[in-house]
């Protein structure tokens, strides 16, 4: 069956940019992206672009090109729901905060009531399509609702994972290593199939049976998080050595078993998926009674949590054991370079270190916003919302964020943070001057020459 409408439940970096291409590579196809925030929905329809409430290189283009033409922006969910053949659900799924399974499991009720939703108001025959990670299994769970609470009509359950990292969205969308469709239905399959060919080529489209797509996707995350855990703590062991990791990197990465990809030690990894995909993935396995296998993934978040702390450590160790009343700059709060996304960044928790030591806080990413610096520190809790707009200070300049400081740390790999003026950096800082390099971006021999005490990630 050729798909005509689509509706996607879900408006965020994961529905947003993938409706989006879809939209772009299907001009046939009319599709609807919905959310029960409509703020979020308004900001999507916003007429100034940079106003979005996503930043990916490339996506306000290509919203530009389809918007209002057969890309559609929304509240209305029941209607959306019920005009379309095919139902994506693209809504968050984070760690639990409560109950069984607190601080491990992921929350499903989002994914629940949106198949109530879907079971609720849709009275033809449905495709609904997973598009949020789960935990392998919940295409039954979603199933059972739909079947138990529908109106009688038929729905074929899809787990179709989505593989793109943010920062590269567009490019990963357009250009995918491979796009993973589970199922039981053929047809439903081939349905979504020939959404993507319209740019995929089919040997790029891999089926498998629903399961397996579901555990797929949980393991990539896993083994992709796993290698920056690897390399960072090789990265530690560099530091007692003298062994340099960028060129233990570089040296594995030649072996085409273990490849150049996904070796750069860093300060830990942050994301919304890595912890939260490996958390389910150790409480799936210790519901099966799989001890060794939920030890041995859970060490992967131990050895980020470790990097991180360890991160902060060294700065206080640096700067005399004490931080206390000293102005510390961070430059990057995003988890990663051109994304505006901070969830689980390292720099919440290093900052969040620091700040316990009573450190002064300033803060500058060019794409992060004032009050999502303090939304990720209240979010917390370690403190009052006072004492965090006390202690901490957003700038809009990194020179106003630097000015007066004792020490600088690169918490994110932002291009343009190699090409500032650190002479004139150097100048305003406190002396010793200290940059702590969470990234490994600078030039090492270039930033001691200017005078700094420059340390990086296991070198
Ligand atoms: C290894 C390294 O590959 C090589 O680079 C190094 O110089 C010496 O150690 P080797 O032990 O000879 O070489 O064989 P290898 O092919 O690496 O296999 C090691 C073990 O892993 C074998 O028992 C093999 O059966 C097993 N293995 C390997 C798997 O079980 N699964 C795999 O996917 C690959
Ligand atoms: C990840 C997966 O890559 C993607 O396939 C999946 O769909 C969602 O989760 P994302 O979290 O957006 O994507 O970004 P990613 O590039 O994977 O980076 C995750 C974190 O790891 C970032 O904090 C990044 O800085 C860190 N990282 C990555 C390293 O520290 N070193 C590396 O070599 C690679
Ligand atoms: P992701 O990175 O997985 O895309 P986001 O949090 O960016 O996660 O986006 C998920 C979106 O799903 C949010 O905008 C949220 O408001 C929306 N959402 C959650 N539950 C529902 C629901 N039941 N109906 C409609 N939208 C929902």
């Amino acid at each position: 069956m050729k798909v005509k409408n689509i509706c996607c439940i879900g408006a965020g970096y994961v529905g947003g940019p993938t409706m989006a291409v879809i939209a772009q590579k299907n001009p046939e196809i009319k599709v609807t992206i919905v959310d029960i925030n409509e703020e979020r929905i308004n900001a999507w329809n916003d007429s100034d672009l940079s106003k979005l409430p996503i930043y990916e290189p490339g996506l306000a283009e290509i919203i530009k090109d389809t918007r209002g033409k057969n890309l559609f922006f929304s509240t209305e969910i029941d209607e959306a729901i019920d005009r379309s053949e095919m139902i994506f659900i693209s809504v968050n799924t984070p760690t639990k905060t409560y109950g069984k399974g607190k601080g491990q499991a992921a929350d499903l009720k989002y994914i629940e009531l949106c198949a109530r939703n879907i079971a609720k108001v849709a009275t033809t025959d449905k495709i609904v399509v997973e598009k949020s990670t789960l935990p392998v299994r919940t295409a039954e769970a979603v199933k059972s609702i739909l079947d138990n609470t529908g109106n009688g009509i038929n729905f074929h359950i899809l787990s179709n994972p989505e593989f793109l990292a943010e920062g590269t969205a567009i490019e990963d969308l357009l250009n995918p290593d491979r796009v993973l469709i589970g199922g039981e239905s053929e047809e439903a399959i081939d349905s979504l199939a020939m959404v993507y060919n319209s740019w995929v080529p089919e040997d790029q489209i891999l089926r498998t049976n629903i399961w397996s797509s579901e555990l797929s996707k949980l393991t990539a995350n896993a083994f992709l998080a796993q290698r920056v855990s690897s390399i960072n703590a090789i990265s530690e062991l560099c530091e007692h050595t003298e062994a340099n990791v960028d060129e233990v990197a570089r040296a594995i990465g030649m072996d085409s078993r273990i490849g150049p990809k996904f070796l750069k030690a860093s300060v830990g990894f942050g994301g919304s998926c890595f912890q939260k995909d490996i958390l389910s993935l150790v409480y799936i396995a210790r519901n099966y009674n799989l001890n060794e296998v939920a030890d041995y993934w859970e060490q992967v978040i131990i050895m980020n949590d470790h990097q991180k702390r360890r991160f902060s450590d060294n700065l206080i160790k640096t700067l005399y054991n004490t931080v206390s009343g000293k102005k510390i700059a961070l430059l990057g709060w995003a988890f990663k370079k051109d994304t505006n996304d901070t969830r689980e960044s390292a720099a919440i928790y290093v900052a969040d270190h620091l700040l316990n030591e009573q450190a002064q806080i300033s803060v500058y990413d060019p794409k992060v916003p004032k009050q999502k610096v303090y939304a990720d520190l209240n979010y917390l809790n370690t403190r009052s919302e006072k004492e965090n707009e006390t202690n901490v200070a957003v700038e809009n300049s990194p020179y106003d964020a630097i000015d007066g400081a004792h020490a600088i740390a690169i918490m994110t790999e932002w291009d343009e943070f190699r090409n500032y003026d650190w002479e004139e950096i150097y100048n305003k800082m406190k002396k010793p001057a200290f940059v702590f390099d969470g990234r490994n971006i600078l030039d090492k021999n270039k930033i001691n020459k200017i005078g700094f005490k420059y340390y990086s990630i296991g070198q």
